[in-house]
């Protein structure tokens, strides 16, 4: 038995360029999740997440670097990596032909489950997942929150090793959030481990146990929400790193993020010493002023120290 706290997912150096891309999209990953953890990738639109959970599930090709999910290398072995994974896309991925029930059923035998132990779990499944209802519905009849929570179900049928779920509750209604949100707790608390993407800062606070904040493919700050909102509860000073004018960026971020009281400049960025009041969502609101004032972050963190009130800017 793998013990308690050994990396379920490990990547080092992962990296996927595109062709005909300069930038890399996920640009050196070094990251270990837990088991049993339930592991957040916060970052915006276009940092990476998908990406880096298509190469940690075998659909894309890393340019360089490795992974593994528990243990397997999952490029040179991405068959078993598949049998021991589960992923919850962004797409409806299910089987229009088929009914609700039979979503669930066919992917067991597909999984070498017996017809019986199938329609067994199927059963099961459909009752805790609150779609026992409509088990003979075409899968069209469910609302988009009932066809994710079926997704959800099919996923966690053959007891993956790990449950990868992009961006798994954008689009959804705040009533299907919550119910996603709920379930997740659920199988948290019976060990399962998974990997979930947001751009919520809420929704990673509320759900995980540790999150890294990435963007360009690089992560820039990776913690417990708790540990990270620590950080910004007390006098907080930001360090941001970002190719150009440092002077620039101060003015630009002093203008834009609410709460800075001060800023400082530094070769290559500036720091930021932000109130209590300013804390809330606190990197995201500074990564996102930043680049929408063409800004390139490299390097974002969090600490806090206190100011040295005599050399700032
Ligand atoms: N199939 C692809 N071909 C080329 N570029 C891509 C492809 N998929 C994503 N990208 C680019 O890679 C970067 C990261 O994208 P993605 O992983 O989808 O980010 P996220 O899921 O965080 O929004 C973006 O710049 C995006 O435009
Ligand atoms: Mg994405």
């Amino acid at each position: 038995m793998p013990a308690v706290d050994e990396a379920v997912i490990r990547t080092a150096g992962l990296t996927k360029i595109y062709p005909k891309s300069e930038t890399p999209a996920v640009d050196g990953l070094d990251l270990q999740v837990r088991h049993g953890e339930l592991f957040g990738l916060l970052g915006p639109n276009g940092a990476g997440k998908t990406t880096t959970v298509g190469m940690l599930t075998t659909r894309v090709v890393p340019t360089a670097g490795q992974a593994w999910i528990g243990g397997i290398d999952v490029v040179g072995r991405s068959t078993l990596v598949k049998q021991v994974i589960a992923v919850v896309s962004q797409q409806n991925t299910l089987d229009r032909s088929l009914t609700v029930r039979e979503n669930l059923f066919f992917h067991g035998l597909l999984f070498g489950y017996s017809r019986r132990s199938a329609r067994r779990t199927a059963d099961e499944l459909l009752d805790r997942f609150h779609l026992a209802r409509w088990a003979d519905s075409p899968v069209r009849a469910l609302s988009g929150g009932m066809a994710q929570r079926l997704m959800v179900a099919r996923a966690i049928f053959h007891r993956p090793a790990v449950l990868f779920m992009d961006e798994p509750t954008a689009g959804l209604d705040p009533q299907s959030r919550l119910a996603l949100w709920e379930i997740l707790s659920g199988l948290i608390a019976e060990g399962q481990t998974i990997l979930l993407t947001t751009h919520n800062m809420e929704e990673a606070d509320q759900l995980c146990d540790r999150v890294a904040i990435i963007d360009h493919g690089r992560i820039l700050a990776l913690d417990s929400p708790a540990a990270l909102k620590q950080a910004v509860d007390a006098d907080t000073v930001v360090t941001v790193q970002a190719p150009g004018e440092p002077a620039e960026l101060a003015r630009l971020l002093a203008r834009e993020v609410d709460g800075v009281n001060r800023t400082r400049l530094l070769p290559g960025g500036v720091e930021l010493q932000v109130t209590v009041a300013g804390s809330n969502r606190l990197l995201p609101r500074v990564l996102n002023a930043a680049e929408g004032g063409g800004f390139q972050v490299a390097d974002l963190s969090v600490a806090a120290r206190p100011w040295r009130p005599s050399s700032s800017a």
